[in-house]
Parts: structure tokens; C-alpha cells; sequence
């Protein structure tokens, strides 16, 4: 087996995301393996989550840094000391300049709750509401400088309801997270999927099946 991809993860809060990430790759045969926690907020709650199961984490606190570029140039000097290959942006919610971008470029990945390219930025399941949307999701691509853009690597829709609030939705758009991150993950990782020209392109392994529709009937399968 080749050696496995190691994936530093970036978080700015809860961190859901992360465990999820995390648990994955906890299982056999997972083609990465954790190798940082790193946090701009030095109150997240997932770097306590990480610690408990013996996850180096890492607190860069953007606040005490005069510059964007100061910071950046301590998380990228942390996410090598720690060997990381991969880095997995999880609620890391720090834009990001591009000599950073560039530096990792198409080695970092960004979980976003709607289907882009529509509603990038923030609060998207209200603005989702708002417009009567029917269908909403999750997005897992790279990373580039404009904000929530990249080569799309993995989505997963979810069915919006008459009677869904901004938190319902939110919350079954994150369960699905859960399942796409894992997934667009372990695509990268065992370089199923690699970017030309701008997009992504497979190499799918028929067993592997993208989950391309959560019907409202069937919410349970993200259960
Ligand atoms: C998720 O909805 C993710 O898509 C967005 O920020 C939220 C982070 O949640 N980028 P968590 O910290 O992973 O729980």
C-alpha cells in the first residue's frame, strides 16, 4: 500500500467537520491519516475534541498577528512542521491570501453548505429560504482565492421542506456534510480525483458511488 496522505485540518470553531474527517480516517484502510488540528481561534471546540484522541493540535491565533501574511506564513511553517501534505479547511473561517492559495494549490480542500456555485459566503441556508429554493446541499472542492470557488470534487443535495427554518435545514445539509467530506477526501487522497484544467476529473472505482440526492422521503440514509 503507498504510504498515507497526511491531512492537516483547519477549524475556527465547533469542528464537526473535523471529527467527522477524523473518524474516517480512523478506519482501515483509509488513504490519509491526521496529522494537525490547527485552530485561529484559540476557544474552538473541536481542538479539545482532537487532543482527547491524541491529534497533535496546533493554536495560531490570527489576533496576534499585525498581518494576513504574518499568519499565514505561521500556519504554513506549522502545517510542515507536522509533515502535512493535504490540508482539509473545516469551518476555518479565515480568508485566505494568494500566496497561500498558491502554495497548496489543488492540496487543499474547503467543505461549503450549498451547491456551488450558487450562495457562496455566508448564511446560505436563509438566503436558500428566502428565494424558495427546492433544492439546496453541500460542496467539497479546492481551494482557490475567490471565495468558495475552486474545481467542485464532491456534492451532495438536500431536499429543501415547506416547513424547514434556517436551523433545520442547516442541520441536514451538515449531516450530509459529514458523510461528503469523508468521501471527497479519500477520492484526493488515493488520487481518484486530480485537477486538469480547472475541474476535477475521476477515476471512480465502481463500488464508489457519489451521493448525488437526499430526497426529503429519505433522510434517515445520512442518519
Ligand atoms: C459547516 O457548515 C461548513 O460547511 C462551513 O462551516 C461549518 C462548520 O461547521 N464551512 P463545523 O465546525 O465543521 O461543525
Amino acid at each position: 500500500m503507498t504510504a498515507k496522505r497526511k491531512v492537516g485540518i483547519l477549524i475556527s470553531g465547533r469542528g464537526s467537520n473535523m471529527q467527522s474527517l477524523a473518524r474516517a480516517m480512523a478506519t482501515p484502510n483509509f488513504p490519509a491519516e491526521p496529522a494537525v488540528v490547527i485552530s485561529n481561534r484559540p476557544e474552538a471546540e473541536g481542538l479539545d475534541w482532537a487532543a482527547e484522541r491524541g491529534i497533535p493540535t496546533v493554536t495560531i491565533d490570527h489576533k496576534a498577528f499585525a498581518t494576513r501574511m504574518a499568519f499565514e506564513a505561521r500556519l504554513h511553517q506549522s502545517l510542515l512542521d507536522h509533515g502535512v501534505d493535504l490540508i482539509c479547511n473545516a469551518g476555518f473561517m479565515r480568508m485566505l491570501t494568494g500566496s497561500f492559495v498558491d502554495r497548496w494549490r489543488d492540496r487543499q480542500l474547503n467543505i461549503h453548505p450549498s451547491l456551488l456555485p450558487a450562495f457562496p459566503g455566508l448564511k446560505t441556508h436563509e438566503r436558500v429560504l428566502q428565494q424558495g429554493i427546492l433544492i439546496t446541499g453541500c460542496t467539497v472542492h479546492f481551494i482557490r482565492t475567490e471565495m468558495d470557488a475552486g474545481p467542485i470534487i464532491a456534492q451532495a443535495a438536500v431536499a429543501v421542506l415547506p416547513s424547514d427554518t434556517p436551523e433545520t435545514l442547516g442541520a441536514r445539509v451538515l449531516k450530509a456534510e459529514h458523510k461528503l467530506y469523508p468521501l471527497a477526501l479519500r477520492l484526493v487522497a488515493s488520487g481518484q480525483a486530480t485537477v486538469e484544467n480547472e475541474t476535477v476529473k475521476f477515476t471512480l472505482e465502481p463500488q464508489e458511488p457519489m451521493p448525488l440526492f437526499v430526497p426529503a422521503s429519505n433522510l434517515t440514509t445520512l442518519g
